[in-house]
Protein backbone atom coordinates (compact mmCIF):
# COMPACT_ATOMS: atom_id res chain seq x y z
CA UNK A 1 0.00 0.00 0.00
CA UNK A 2 1.49 3.35 -0.93
CA UNK A 3 0.38 6.30 1.28
CA UNK A 4 1.15 9.68 -0.49
CA UNK A 5 0.53 12.77 1.63
CA UNK A 6 0.22 15.99 -0.61
CA UNK A 7 2.95 13.89 -2.52
CA UNK A 8 2.37 13.00 -6.47
CA UNK A 9 3.86 9.87 -8.13
CA UNK A 10 4.90 12.55 -11.10
CA UNK A 11 4.21 16.33 -11.77
CA UNK A 12 4.03 18.30 -14.89
CA UNK A 13 4.07 22.12 -14.71
CA UNK A 14 2.05 23.21 -18.11
CA UNK A 15 2.06 26.61 -18.93
CA UNK A 16 -2.29 27.09 -17.77
CA UNK A 17 -2.48 24.08 -16.03
CA UNK A 18 -0.41 21.92 -13.29
CA UNK A 19 -0.69 18.04 -13.29
CA UNK A 20 -0.15 15.49 -11.03
CA UNK A 21 -0.21 11.78 -11.40
CA UNK A 22 -1.19 10.03 -8.27
CA UNK A 23 -2.22 6.62 -9.27
CA UNK A 24 -1.69 4.62 -12.56
CA UNK A 25 -1.24 0.65 -12.72
CA UNK A 26 -3.11 -1.76 -15.34
CA UNK A 27 -3.48 0.59 -17.77
CA UNK A 28 -5.75 3.38 -15.84
CA UNK A 29 -4.33 6.53 -14.39
CA UNK A 30 -5.67 8.90 -11.76
CA UNK A 31 -4.49 12.53 -12.62
CA UNK A 32 -4.90 15.59 -9.94
CA UNK A 33 -5.54 18.69 -12.42
CA UNK A 34 -4.95 22.13 -11.44
CA UNK A 35 -6.56 24.67 -14.09
CA UNK A 36 -5.22 28.85 -14.17
CA UNK A 37 -8.73 30.65 -15.08
CA UNK A 38 -8.94 30.41 -18.92
CA UNK A 39 -7.13 27.22 -19.31
CA UNK A 40 -8.83 24.94 -21.67
CA UNK A 41 -9.15 20.85 -21.70
CA UNK A 42 -10.28 19.05 -25.12
CA UNK A 43 -11.02 15.57 -25.21
CA UNK A 44 -10.80 14.97 -28.83
CA UNK A 45 -12.05 11.57 -30.49
CA UNK A 46 -9.19 9.66 -32.42
CA UNK A 47 -9.45 6.09 -34.40
CA UNK A 48 -9.36 3.10 -32.23
CA UNK A 49 -9.69 5.58 -28.72
CA UNK A 50 -11.73 3.15 -26.49
CA UNK A 51 -10.96 4.84 -22.85
CA UNK A 52 -12.93 5.36 -20.31
CA UNK A 53 -12.89 8.58 -19.29
CA UNK A 54 -14.17 10.20 -16.03
CA UNK A 55 -13.55 13.83 -14.73
CA UNK A 56 -14.90 14.99 -11.12
CA UNK A 57 -15.06 18.54 -9.86
CA UNK A 58 -13.19 19.01 -6.65
CA UNK A 59 -13.60 22.96 -6.48
CA UNK A 60 -14.02 25.85 -9.12
CA UNK A 61 -15.87 26.45 -12.16
CA UNK A 62 -15.72 24.58 -14.92
CA UNK A 63 -17.52 25.08 -18.46
CA UNK A 64 -18.56 22.23 -20.45
CA UNK A 65 -18.89 23.68 -24.07
CA UNK A 66 -21.27 20.38 -26.07
CA UNK A 67 -22.22 20.50 -29.29
CA UNK A 68 -25.47 21.23 -27.54
CA UNK A 69 -24.63 24.66 -25.27
CA UNK A 70 -22.30 25.25 -22.42
CA UNK A 71 -22.87 23.60 -19.23
CA UNK A 72 -21.17 24.83 -15.66
CA UNK A 73 -19.99 22.26 -13.93
CA UNK A 74 -18.82 22.76 -9.73
CA UNK A 75 -17.77 20.78 -7.34
CA UNK A 76 -19.55 17.73 -7.11
CA UNK A 77 -20.26 17.52 -10.62
CA UNK A 78 -18.87 15.15 -13.01
CA UNK A 79 -18.16 14.31 -16.57
CA UNK A 80 -18.19 10.17 -17.85
CA UNK A 81 -17.20 9.28 -21.52
CA UNK A 82 -16.79 5.85 -22.21
CA UNK A 83 -15.60 5.78 -25.00
CA UNK A 84 -15.55 9.77 -25.78
CA UNK A 85 -17.85 10.49 -29.26
CA UNK A 86 -17.29 13.72 -30.22
CA UNK A 87 -14.98 17.27 -29.36
CA UNK A 88 -15.59 18.06 -25.91
CA UNK A 89 -13.94 21.56 -24.80
CA UNK A 90 -13.96 22.44 -21.21
CA UNK A 91 -12.95 26.27 -20.18
CA UNK A 92 -12.26 27.35 -16.96
CA UNK A 93 -13.80 30.15 -15.38
CA UNK A 94 -12.38 30.15 -12.27
CA UNK A 95 -9.18 28.10 -10.66
CA UNK A 96 -10.45 25.05 -11.08
CA UNK A 97 -9.19 21.54 -9.22
CA UNK A 98 -10.50 18.48 -10.75
CA UNK A 99 -9.55 14.64 -10.56
CA UNK A 100 -9.31 13.15 -13.91
CA UNK A 101 -9.49 9.35 -14.37
CA UNK A 102 -8.45 7.48 -17.90
CA UNK A 103 -8.31 4.02 -18.34
CA UNK A 104 -5.87 4.87 -21.79
CA UNK A 105 -3.01 6.17 -19.93
CA UNK A 106 -1.62 9.77 -21.26
CA UNK A 107 0.24 11.53 -18.89
CA UNK A 108 3.67 9.96 -19.75
CA UNK A 109 2.84 11.63 -22.57
CA UNK A 110 2.84 14.90 -21.19
CA UNK A 111 5.84 14.48 -19.35
CA UNK A 112 7.76 12.79 -22.14
CA UNK A 113 7.85 16.31 -23.73
CA UNK A 114 11.13 17.28 -22.48
CA UNK A 115 12.53 13.92 -23.42
CA UNK A 116 11.10 14.15 -26.94
CA UNK A 117 12.74 17.61 -27.47
CA UNK A 118 15.83 16.45 -26.35
CA UNK A 119 15.21 13.94 -28.74
CA UNK A 120 15.01 16.24 -31.58
CA UNK A 121 17.65 18.61 -30.54
CA UNK A 122 20.23 15.54 -31.07
CA UNK A 123 18.88 14.56 -34.46
CA UNK A 124 19.08 18.15 -35.32
CA UNK A 125 22.89 18.82 -34.47
CA UNK A 126 23.45 15.83 -36.40
CA UNK A 127 21.74 16.68 -39.43
CA UNK A 128 23.87 19.83 -39.31
CA UNK A 129 27.20 17.93 -39.37
CA UNK A 130 27.91 17.17 -35.15
CA UNK A 131 28.45 14.05 -33.60
CA UNK A 132 25.73 13.22 -31.38
CA UNK A 133 27.69 14.32 -27.95
CA UNK A 134 27.61 18.27 -29.06
CA UNK A 135 23.98 18.99 -27.16
CA UNK A 136 25.70 17.24 -23.83
CA UNK A 137 28.78 19.02 -24.29
CA UNK A 138 27.10 22.53 -24.48
CA UNK A 139 25.20 21.67 -21.87
CA UNK A 140 28.18 20.51 -19.51
CA UNK A 141 30.22 23.37 -20.43
CA UNK A 142 27.32 26.26 -19.84
CA UNK A 143 26.58 24.54 -16.73
CA UNK A 144 30.39 24.89 -15.61
CA UNK A 145 30.34 28.38 -16.32
CA UNK A 146 27.26 28.96 -14.91
CA UNK A 147 28.18 27.84 -12.04
CA UNK A 148 30.96 30.10 -12.24
CA UNK A 149 29.39 32.83 -12.72
CA UNK A 150 27.05 32.05 -9.17
CA UNK A 151 23.75 31.34 -11.39
CA UNK A 152 20.78 29.91 -8.91
CA UNK A 153 20.25 26.19 -9.08
CA UNK A 154 16.69 27.12 -10.68
CA UNK A 155 18.80 29.11 -12.81
CA UNK A 156 21.11 26.17 -14.14
CA UNK A 157 18.35 23.73 -14.62
CA UNK A 158 16.35 26.06 -17.01
CA UNK A 159 20.19 26.98 -18.73
CA UNK A 160 20.75 22.94 -18.49
CA UNK A 161 17.79 23.22 -20.54
CA UNK A 162 18.36 25.62 -22.87
CA UNK A 163 22.06 24.98 -23.65
CA UNK A 164 20.75 21.18 -25.27
CA UNK A 165 18.07 22.49 -26.90
CA UNK A 166 19.94 25.60 -28.18
CA UNK A 167 19.44 24.69 -32.42
CA UNK A 168 16.30 22.85 -31.72
CA UNK A 169 14.63 25.20 -34.49
CA UNK A 170 16.66 24.14 -36.93
CA UNK A 171 14.94 21.58 -37.29
CA UNK A 172 12.38 23.97 -39.56
CA UNK A 173 15.15 24.90 -41.52
CA UNK A 174 15.24 23.32 -45.89
CA UNK A 175 18.21 20.49 -45.37
CA UNK A 176 20.29 22.29 -48.33
CA UNK A 177 20.73 25.40 -46.61
CA UNK A 178 21.64 23.46 -42.95
CA UNK A 179 24.38 21.54 -45.18
CA UNK A 180 25.68 24.26 -47.17
CA UNK A 181 29.44 24.19 -45.78
CA UNK A 182 30.08 27.93 -46.60
CA UNK A 183 28.41 30.94 -48.92
CA UNK A 184 24.78 31.18 -48.30
CA UNK A 185 22.92 33.68 -50.01
CA UNK A 186 21.54 36.54 -48.34
CA UNK A 187 18.08 34.90 -48.44
CA UNK A 188 19.08 31.72 -47.21
CA UNK A 189 20.89 33.52 -44.61
CA UNK A 190 18.26 34.77 -43.74
CA UNK A 191 16.46 31.80 -43.10
CA UNK A 192 18.98 30.57 -41.26
CA UNK A 193 18.64 33.05 -38.75
CA UNK A 194 14.95 32.37 -37.83
CA UNK A 195 16.12 29.14 -36.57
CA UNK A 196 16.24 31.24 -32.81
CA UNK A 197 13.39 32.35 -32.89
CA UNK A 198 11.84 29.35 -34.28
CA UNK A 199 13.57 27.32 -31.06
CA UNK A 200 11.52 29.07 -29.15
CA UNK A 201 8.12 28.93 -30.83
CA UNK A 202 8.94 25.40 -30.68
CA UNK A 203 9.21 25.29 -27.27
CA UNK A 204 6.36 27.62 -26.28
CA UNK A 205 4.04 25.32 -28.09
CA UNK A 206 4.67 22.82 -25.76
CA UNK A 207 3.34 24.74 -22.82
CA UNK A 208 5.69 22.78 -20.62
CA UNK A 209 6.68 25.77 -18.17
CA UNK A 210 10.36 25.04 -17.68
CA UNK A 211 10.51 24.44 -21.92
CA UNK A 212 8.80 27.88 -22.32
CA UNK A 213 11.08 29.53 -20.15
CA UNK A 214 14.22 27.71 -21.70
CA UNK A 215 12.91 29.38 -25.25
CA UNK A 216 13.53 32.50 -24.06
CA UNK A 217 17.12 31.96 -23.62
CA UNK A 218 17.35 29.69 -26.82
CA UNK A 219 15.73 32.73 -28.94
CA UNK A 220 18.78 34.82 -27.65
CA UNK A 221 21.71 32.33 -28.74
CA UNK A 222 23.21 34.33 -31.62
CA UNK A 223 22.96 37.96 -30.16
CA UNK A 224 25.77 39.85 -29.24
CA UNK A 225 26.88 41.79 -26.75
CA UNK A 226 27.81 44.84 -29.25
CA UNK A 227 24.17 44.80 -30.42
CA UNK A 228 25.17 43.54 -33.53
CA UNK A 229 23.88 39.78 -33.49
CA UNK A 230 20.32 38.15 -34.17
CA UNK A 231 17.41 37.99 -33.98
CA UNK A 232 16.50 41.20 -32.07
CA UNK A 233 19.66 42.93 -31.74
CA UNK A 234 19.61 42.99 -28.01
CA UNK A 235 23.15 44.45 -26.61
CA UNK A 236 24.62 44.15 -22.98
CA UNK A 237 22.86 43.74 -20.08
CA UNK A 238 19.56 43.48 -22.42
CA UNK A 239 20.64 39.46 -23.32
CA UNK A 240 19.62 37.26 -20.61
CA UNK A 241 23.31 36.14 -19.29
CA UNK A 242 22.41 32.27 -19.52
CA UNK A 243 22.09 32.99 -23.55
CA UNK A 244 25.36 35.19 -22.85
CA UNK A 245 27.19 31.37 -21.59
CA UNK A 246 25.68 29.28 -24.29
CA UNK A 247 26.92 31.60 -26.65
CA UNK A 248 30.68 31.36 -25.90
CA UNK A 249 30.15 27.91 -25.43
CA UNK A 250 28.37 27.18 -28.60
CA UNK A 251 31.16 28.97 -30.53
CA UNK A 252 34.03 27.68 -28.62
CA UNK A 253 32.71 23.91 -29.50
CA UNK A 254 31.73 24.94 -33.38
CA UNK A 255 35.47 25.93 -33.62
CA UNK A 256 37.10 23.05 -32.08
CA UNK A 257 34.49 20.14 -32.89
CA UNK A 258 35.20 18.32 -36.54
CA UNK A 259 32.35 18.75 -38.59
CA UNK A 260 31.56 16.29 -41.75
CA UNK A 261 32.89 18.99 -44.23
CA UNK A 262 36.14 19.94 -41.98
CA UNK A 263 38.64 19.53 -38.52
CA UNK A 264 37.94 21.21 -36.04
CA UNK A 265 40.38 24.09 -35.04
CA UNK A 266 43.14 23.33 -31.87
CA UNK A 267 41.92 24.50 -28.50
CA UNK A 268 44.22 27.14 -28.12
CA UNK A 269 43.19 28.64 -31.09
CA UNK A 270 40.11 28.76 -30.60
CA UNK A 271 40.28 30.02 -26.69
CA UNK A 272 42.33 33.27 -28.87
CA UNK A 273 39.43 33.81 -31.13
CA UNK A 274 37.12 33.66 -27.90
CA UNK A 275 39.46 36.46 -25.96
CA UNK A 276 39.69 38.61 -29.37
CA UNK A 277 35.87 38.80 -29.85
CA UNK A 278 35.66 39.65 -25.86
CA UNK A 279 33.20 43.01 -25.66
CA UNK A 280 32.10 42.95 -28.53
CA UNK A 281 30.61 39.65 -29.26
CA UNK A 282 31.16 37.43 -26.19
CA UNK A 283 29.99 39.16 -22.84
CA UNK A 284 32.96 40.11 -20.91
CA UNK A 285 32.14 38.48 -17.80
CA UNK A 286 30.85 34.88 -19.49
CA UNK A 287 34.57 35.04 -21.52
CA UNK A 288 36.30 35.56 -17.91
CA UNK A 289 34.47 32.67 -16.47
CA UNK A 290 35.06 30.70 -19.28
CA UNK A 291 38.93 30.82 -19.68
CA UNK A 292 38.71 30.23 -15.71
CA UNK A 293 37.51 26.60 -16.12
CA UNK A 294 39.52 26.60 -19.34
CA UNK A 295 41.79 23.57 -18.15
CA UNK A 296 38.76 21.49 -17.43
CA UNK A 297 37.73 21.14 -21.29
CA UNK A 298 39.46 18.49 -22.78
FE1 LIG B 1 22.32 28.47 -33.30
FE1 LIG C 1 25.31 24.31 -31.65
Amino acid sequence: MNIFKKNAIEKVNMTNMELSLLASGDGTEVIHHKLHPGARLAMIPEEGWTAMEHMYILSGQLIYQSPKGEVLLEQGDSFFASPIQEHVIFIAKTEVQLLYVTSQPQFHAYSNSVRNMMDLAVSVEQKDGYTADHCNRIKELSMMVGEVMGLSPDELYILNLAAFLHDIGKIKVPNEILNKPAGLTDDEYEIMKQHTTWGRETLTATEIVDLVKAGEIVEQHHERFDGKGYPNQLKGEEIRIEAAIITVVDAFDAMTSDRVYRKGMEKDIALNEIMKNKGTMFHPLVVDAFFSIKDQIH
